[in-house]
């Protein structure tokens, strides 16, 4: 099946490598094209990573490139089966992306996105003779390994299309859980206000960012750390999500903290910038004792 992928960053390169090594061709499409390369490269090392592990052979890895066309020409979606956006958190972008992919796709083409928290009847009601073709497919960073997807409803969207989505995540060997549409969807209306708490009580002065996040492992069996987790994500979409929480839900308790604006505006966003709550090194490796203090 061919499916076009939008945003070429750790998500979207992310989503991209899984549909490759499920068999499909893939389009991974951004705005610029030093964007849609370094995709390639990430995809390139995602795969080197599953080799090196032994999970895929070098000449499978190859025969996945082969079937992957990083670019800027949205028009290779003509012919996708499935589009799916995971540019920035930004609803008018999102909009206007699917507003171009409407007059080039056929009627069939599913319109996924992979929105964090923002509205998808919005999205579906932006493009109403198509709004019934409109899902949620949201993946979990780092895509390739993450097993978890939702698959989310909008008020609009057609019992067919919800279950050609539910399926298609199922054969990507990934398990898909059932949400209606609402702000966060299930994991992350739960998971942002956690580090969010996280980052109060380091701004509080109560605890090290090393002893918040080792606290949440060892006391809470959590793989890695709220604020590792945070500089994972990225803060400029931590804040994001807990901007559409706050905004839709009118409640104080999903209020950004400030610590959590402050290191967006300094340009702390975590493993990205190689700086945020921890700093790493040209790797992506946490560096030990880096971490801020209380
Ligand atoms: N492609 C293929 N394989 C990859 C990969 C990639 N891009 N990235 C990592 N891997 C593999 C590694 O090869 C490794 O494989 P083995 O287990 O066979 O050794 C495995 O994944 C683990 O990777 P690492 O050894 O590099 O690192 P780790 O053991 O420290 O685990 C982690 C890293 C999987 C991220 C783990 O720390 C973890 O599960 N953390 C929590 C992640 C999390 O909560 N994600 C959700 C964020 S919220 C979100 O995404 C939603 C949103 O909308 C904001």
């Amino acid at each position: 099946m061919k499916v076009c992928v939008f945003g070429a960053g750790n998500m979207g390169a992310g989503i991209a490598q899984v549909f490759l090594t499920s068999g499909h061709e893939v389009v991974l499409c951004d705005v610029k094209d030093e964007f849609a390369q370094a995709g390639y490269k990430r995809i390139v090392n995602g795969l080197g990573k599953m080799v090196s592990k032994g999970k895929i052979a070098q000449e499978f890895a190859d025969e996945c490139l082969n079937r992957l066309t990083a670019t800027t020409n949205y028009v290779l979606a003509k012919d996708a089966k499935l589009v799916l956006e995971a540019v920035i958190e930004n609803m008018d972008v999102k909009k206007n992306l699917f507003l171009k992919l409407d007059s080039i796709c056929s009627h069939e083409t599913i319109f996924a996105t992979n929105t964090s928290a923002l509205s998808l009847t919005e999205m579906a009601a932006s493009l109403p003779h198509r709004c019934d073709k409109f899902v949620g497919m949201h993946f979990f960073n780092p895509a390739p390994v993450m097993k978890l997807v939702e698959i989310i409803r909008a008020i609009q969207t057609s019992d067919e299309t919800y279950e050609a989505a539910f399926a298609l995540a199922e054969s990507l060997n990934k398990q898909p859980v059932t949400v209606k549409e609402g702000p966060g969807f299930i994991v992350n209306r739960m998971l942002i206000p956690m580090m969010n708490e996280a980052i109060g009580i380091l701004a509080d002065g109560l605890a090290s960012a090393e002893d918040i996040d080792k606290a949440m492992c060892l006391g809470a069996n959590h793989p890695s750390g709220p604020l590792a987790v945070a500089d994972l994500v990225g803060n400029d979409v931590n804040l994001a999500i807990m901007e559409t929480l706050f905004e839709e839900t009118g409640d104080s308790k999903y209020r950004p903290h400030p610590l959590l604006k402050k290191m967006v505006r300094a340009g702390y966003l975590g493993k990205k910038t190689r700086k945020g709550f921890f700093a790493y090194d040209e790797n992506g490796k946490q560096i030990p004792g880096s971490g801020m203090k209380p």
